[in-house]
C-alpha cells in the first residue's frame, strides 16, 4: 500500500471532484465481497460503531469512515438510520473533520438524548507540525439537514496529568440525574486505564478520576470503554490492546471484552468485578458499542474487522463491515447475546424447515447468503460437523467435540485469500452447555455463528467464490433445521 503516504491518509474527500467520487463508488460497489444485509462503507475504510442511539421512532447508527481507501486516514463519522435495526438507510457522511481540534481525525464517540435532539461527544484527533498527538473531546448535535454541528471550543480540550494523548472514545450516560462520561486511556506509565468525568448539563465536563478495577495493568491502552447496567448489575465492555494470548483466549491482535460487577454508585469510582470475558470467540470483532432499544433491550454492534490487519477487500478500495445488531441479556454472570429478534424480516425464501435425523452427512441446501438455525439438537456421535461455502477447493468448517464440549470455527480453506493467517486459522470456544442449538447468518464474505441460544457467538470474514454454496452437515444427530435464503 505505498500509495499511501501521510498526505494521501489525511486528504479530506472534498478535495475529490464529485464525478472521481462517484466513480470510486462504482468500482466498489461492484467489487466481489460485497455484504447482502450488513452495513459497510460506500468507499474506503469502515470501522467502529459510533454514536448508537435510539430517538423518535429512529436508531441513527454512525461508523468511523476514512472515504478514500481502505487504510485508516482521516476519519468522518458516517451516518445510517432505521427504524427496526435491520433496513439500515444510507444518510451520507455526518461528522466532517474540519476545524482545527479535529483536523486529523473525528475519532470515536458515542450519542445521546438531551433536550429531544440527539447530540453525540467524539474524540477530536489532531497532528501538529512534529506529528505529535494532541486530543480532545468534543459535543454536538445532529441538525435536522443530517449534519452534526460542533460545539467548538472543545468540551474537554486537553488530557488530564497521568494520561498520553490515547485518550480517546467518550460514551456519555446518565445516571441519577447527573451526566457522566467514560473515556479510554493510557496512563503516562503506558499501562491501559478508563476515565470517568461528570456534567450537570454535558456541555460543561468535570474529571472525577479513574475507574479503580482489579485490572490495573491489563494492556497498554483501552480503547472505546462503554458502561451500563442490565438485570441490576454494572457492565463495562472494553476494547484492551497489548493482552496476550492464553489457551483458546485472546487469539486476535486486540481484544474486546467485558466485566460484569456491582453496579457503580458514581461518583465513588471502584468497580467490583468479575473476571474479563471476551465478548466474541471468532476471528473479526472490535470496539463494539450498545445502545437502549424503545422498548429497554440493551442493544450491542462491532466492528467485523480489526486494525492492523490486511484483507482480500482492500484491493478493491473498500474494507469492513459491522455485525448484526445483537440484544445482551445477563444469566447467571455470564452476557447472552442473541441476534436482535427483528432479523427474522430478513428471511426470504425458506430452503429447508424440518425435523432431521442425520445418520452420516446430508446436504440440506445450496446457498450463498443464509440464515441455518438448528434447534433442539440430540448428538449421537461425538462430533458434529457443519460445512459452509463449500466447492471443490473451498469450505469453512465448524466443528462441535461432545466430549469436550469444544466448538472450533476454522477458516483455513475459506477461500484462496485468508486474512491474519499470522494469528492461526481456528478459534475455539468451550461451551458451558452441550451444544443444543445454532444460528448462523452468512452473508458475501462474513459468517456469525450464535451458540446455544446466545452463550457463546463468532464473527469472522471470509473470502470465498460466490460460487462456493454447498451447505453439508455430517455426523449422528437429531433436531429441528430450518435454512432461509436472506
Ligand atoms: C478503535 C479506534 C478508536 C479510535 C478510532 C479511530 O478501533 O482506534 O480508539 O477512536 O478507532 O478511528
Amino acid at each position: 500500500m505505498n500509495q499511501w503516504t501521510r498526505e494521501a491518509r489525511y486528504r479530506p474527500l472534498s478535495d475529490l471532484a464529485p464525478e472521481v467520487y462517484q466513480l470510486m463508488k462504482e468500482e466498489v460497489r461492484t467489487s466481489p465481497w460485497r455484504f447482502s444485509f450488513h452495513i459497510q462503507p460506500p468507499t474506503g475504510l469502515l470501522n467502529d460503531p459510533n454514536g448508537f442511539v435510539y430517538h423518535n421512532g429512529t436508531y441513527h447508527l454512525f461508523y468511523q469512515w476514512f472515504p478514500l481507501g481502505p487504510v485508516h486516514g482521516l476519519k468522518y463519522w458516517y451516518h445510517m438510520t432505521s427504524k427496526d435495526l435491520v433496513h439500515w438507510f444510507d444518510e451520507g457522511a455526518a461528522l466532517i473533520p474540519n476545524d482545527d481540534p479535529d483536523s486529523h481525525g473525528a475519532y470515536s464517540g458515542s450519542g445521546f438524548i438531551k433536550n429531544d435532539q440527539v447530540h453525540i461527544m467524539y474524540t477530536g484527533n489532531k497532528r501538529d507540525a512534529e506529528w505529535n498527538r494532541h486530543t480532545s473531546q468534543i459535543v454536538g448535535h445532529l441538525r435536522s439537514d443530517g449534519r452534526i454541528e460542533k460545539h467548538l471550543p472543545p468540551a474537554i480540550p486537553t488530557v488530564p496529568d497521568g494520561y498520553t494523548e490515547h485518550f480517546r472514545d467518550p460514551k456519555v450516560f446518565q445516571h441519577q440525574d447527573v451526566w457522566y462520561c467514560i473515556i479510554g486511556a493510557q496512563r503516562t506509565d503506558l499501562t491501559g486505564c478508563a476515565v470517568i468525568y461528570q456534567s450537570e448539563d454535558a456541555e460543561q465536563w468535570t474529571l472525577i478520576g479513574e475507574l479503580q478495577t482489579d485490572y490495573p495493568r491489563f494492556g497498554y491502552m483501552w480503547e472505546c470503554p462503554d458502561y451500563f447496567e442490565l438485570e441490576g448489575q454494572g457492565v463495562l465492555l472494553f476494547s484492551p490492546q497489548g493482552i496476550e494470548p492464553k489457551g483458546d483466549h485472546f487469539q486476535n491482535i486486540f481484544q474486546s471484552g467485558y466485566f460484569i460487577g456491582k453496579p457503580l454508585t458514581l461518583p465513588d469510582l471502584t468497580f467490583q468485578h468479575e473476571d474479563f470475558v471476551e465478548l466474541d470467540f471468532g476471528f473479526d470483532f472490535y470496539a463494539p458499542q450498545t445502545t437502549l432499544a424503545a422498548d429497554g433491550r440493551r442493544i450491542l454492534v462491532g466492528w467485523m474487522g480489526l486494525p492492523d490487519i490486511t484483507y482480500p477487500s482492500d484491493r478493491y478500495n473498500w474494507a469492513h463491515g459491522l455485525t448484526l445488531p445483537r440484544e445482551l441479556t445477563l444469566e447467571n454472570q455470564h452476557l447472552r447475546q442473541r441476534p436482535v429478534r427483528e432479523l427474522t424480516a430478513l428471511r426470504k425464501e425458506t430452503l429447508y424447515a424440518d425435523e432431521f435425523v442425520l445418520e452420516h452427512s446430508f446436504s440440506p441446501a445450496h446457498a450463498e447468503t443464509f440464515e441455518l438455525e438448528l434447534s433442539h439438537l440430540q448428538l449421537l456421535s461425538d462430533t458434529l460437523t457443519f460445512k459452509i461455502r463449500v466447492s471443490d477447493q473451498e469450505e469453512t468448517v465448524l466443528r462441535y467435540e461432545a466430549q469436550t464440549r469444544r466448538f472450533t470455527f476454522d477458516r483455513t480453506h475459506s477461500g484462496a485469500e485468508i486474512p491474519a493467517t499470522d494469528y492461526g486459522t481456528t478459534r475455539s470456544v468451550t461451551l458451558v452447555e452441550p451444544l443444543h442449538a445454532l444460528r448462523l447468518f452468512v452473508d458475501r464474505s462474513s459468517v456469525e455463528v450464535f451458540l446455544n441460544d446466545g452463550e457463546a457467538v463468532a464473527s469472522a470474514r471470509i473470502f470465498p467464490k460466490s460460487t462456493s454454496q454447498d451447505i453439508i452437515l455430517a455426523g449422528e444427530a437429531t433436531g429441528h433445521l430450518a435454512i432461509y435464503t436472506l
